[in-house]
């Protein structure tokens, strides 16, 4: 059976109906077209490492009950809402996670993961745009669906197109958000750039858009084989540095400065790496005027040299996530060809599961947290 808009009736779904109960897979209703919005077929959703903990309590993530779990997806579109003007059903779309109030958008949340920050956010959640991608079906405002040039991007390399496959489109989601950080400093081609730590899932994608956007990289950590298979992985090894986090700070401040001048640091380090020496030893070796990207999920303080800050007219930039319009331009950096996907970009995908299956999903996206290494949801 289908409706008016060639959608079926229903749909298979996961649902999560509490934190202490297991997701089931269910028949629901397929969502509809409305003002604003498109639903869309989802072929890959991605997975974050920790998606697990969210949905069974251990992270304490705010959500409502029940809820389709998702993040973000490559999809194709299927219906669309009366007012729009550009997307079509059968385009091949990247679905972002970052849901955005239209008449206020600071009120930001990710769809079906955290309701954000605002009360508005939390109404936006709650009420409108809540179920998400681990379906087959998800209805999405049109600001988060951006189009690819397909032919493009999938066409054989023989046929002047890329030769990739689509599932690996789904790493956009990851590098998208350092690159909503690299944008912020406006990181220009030639400039030098440490990114540290380097060799997370976050740090390493921060590696793999500053390269792309032509900078020099200087990658730091505190595991010297992970920083070697790093320099193995990425595309343009020639302009990548690595320096290893010793935890004596100034002689990792010396060791940064024989690479020369260094015009900005990005910062994506985790909650346990509020002290790590591996954020004064960057600061400390960047220029007068340099730029600092700070990404990181610390919860504790930070302690930040701030009469070297001063003095060096150094500007600090906080970060959550990315602009809309980062979106389009990453993607228009692989259609265009610097910036690569798959085994030459440095990335792989590792596994793809079907919605029964998300028990192994979780865990496998727990165990796979290398560079570039993604599992994905084939709803
Ligand atoms: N601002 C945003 O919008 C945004 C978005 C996404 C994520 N984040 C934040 O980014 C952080 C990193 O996420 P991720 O998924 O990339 O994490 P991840 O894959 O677990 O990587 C963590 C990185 O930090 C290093 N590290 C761990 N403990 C450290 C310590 N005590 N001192 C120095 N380095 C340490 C790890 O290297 P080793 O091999 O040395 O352990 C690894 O390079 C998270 O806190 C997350 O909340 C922020």
């Amino acid at each position: 059976m289908t409706s008016g808009t060639g959608l079926p009736e229903k749909m298979r779904a996961l649902v999560v109906t509490s934190r202490s109960e297991p997701p089931t897979v269910e028949v629901v209703p397929t969502p509809k077209p409305e003002v604003g919005s498109a639903v869309v077929r989802i072929l890959y959703a991605n997975v974050v490492s920790y998606m697990g903990d969210i949905y069974t309590g251990k992270r304490q993530y705010p959500f409502p009950t029940p809820i389709i779990p998702g993040t973000s997806a490559i999809a194709r579109v299927a219906a669309v809402g009366p007012d729009t003007t550009k997307l079509k059903p059968g385009d091949l779309v990247f679905v972002d996670t970052l849901v955005r109030s239209r008449d206020n958008p600071g009120d930001a949340y990710l769809a079906a993961l955290h309701h954000g920050f605002t009360a508005g956010s939390e109404k936006l959640m709650t009420n409108v745009y809540r179920d998400w991608t681990w379906a087959e079906y998800t209805r999405a405002p049109l600001e988060n669906l951006t189009d690819f040039d397909e032919k493009r991007l999938t066409s054989s390399i023989s046929d002047a197109g890329l030769g990739y496959q689509i599932s690996q489109l789904a790493y956009i989601s990851t590098l998208l958000v350092p690159y909503g950080g690299l944008r912020d400093i406006e990181l220009q081609a030639g400039q030098t750039i440490i990114v540290a730590p380097a060799t997370g899932q976050f740090g390493g994608a921060a590696v793999l858009a500053a390269l792309a956007m032509g900078a020099r990289v200087i990658a730091m950590g505190r595991s010297k084989t992970s920083l070697e298979i790093l320099k193995k992985r990425v595309p343009y090894p020639e302009r990548l540095f690595t320096v290893p986090i010793t935890g004596d700070m100034l002689a990792d401040c010396g060791e940064l400065k024989k690479h020369g001048q260094i015009d900005a640091f990005f910062d994506i380090g985790p909650a346990e790496a509020y002290n790590s020496t591996h954020i004064k030893s960057a600061i400390y070796a960047l220029r007068h005027g340099a730029r600092v990207s700070l990404m990181g999920g610390y919860r504790e303080d930070v302690a930040l040299p701030l009469g070297y800050i001063m003095h060096s007219n150094l500007r600090l930039y906080g970060k959550w996530m990315y602009e809309r319009s980062d979106i389009a331009d990453l993607i228009k950096l692989i259609e265009n060809g610097p910036l690569k996907l798959g085994e030459k970009g440095g990335s792989s995908v590792v596994a793809e599961f079907g919605l029964e299956q998300w028990k192994e999903t979780w865990a496998a996206a727990a165990e796979n947290t290398t560079l570039g290494e993604q599992v994905l949801m084939k709803p």
